[in-house]
């Protein structure tokens, strides 16, 4: 199976076509920032870009994904360098047991993609496919409102 991952064409050999994109990523590939917690599209810890639409990867066939853009968290930064948003779930104190985080961080960032200053509302929507078990949602909806105001250069 060749795709390309985080701007790289990578191949991966002995795939079944039947075996999920994220068991690919995980466990063939390296790339074990995608979380896997329920295998079933219900929680969004598994969270990538397909194309450029986010997508529950426990859902993607690795066959539908031959020959498409991926894009996962740890394509979010440059290197050694964390992405602004990286960054500000840290600081705000929005990972705690990280389970959920990678997921949580590949969709704020499509969201803030698409709407630089969102609406509590809007952050709200378009988390809803992301569970949480740890910290109550708060200090994700801090990260977000910190790395909109950031990135727009708003920053105090
Ligand atoms: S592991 Fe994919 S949605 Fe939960
Ligand atoms: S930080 Fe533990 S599930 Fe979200």
């Amino acid at each position: 199976m060749t795709t390309t991952i985080n701007g790289q064409a990578r191949q991966a050999d002995d795939v079944w076509e039947g075996e999920s994109l994220l068991y690919v990523l995980r466990e063939r590939l390296g790339l074990p920032g995608s979380k896997n917690a329920c295998e079933q599209g219900e929680c969004g810890s598994c969270t990538v870009y397909l194309d450029g639409v986010p997508v529950c990867s426990c859902l993607v066939a690795a066959g539908q994904a031959a020959g498409r853009s991926i894009v996962t968290v740890e394509g979010l930064a440059s290197g050694d360098d964390l992405h602004q948003l990286q960054d500000a779930f840290l600081r705000t104190g929005a990972v705690q047991c990280g389970f959920c985080t990678p997921g949580l961080i590949v969709a704020a960032h499509d969201l803030l993609g698409r709407i630089p200053q969102p609406t509590d509302l809007q952050i709200r929507e378009a988390l809803a496919g992301n569970l949480c078990r740890c910290t109550g949602y708060e200090k994700i909806m801090e990260a977000v409102r910190l790395a909109a105001r950031e990135m727009s250069g708003d920053a105090e």
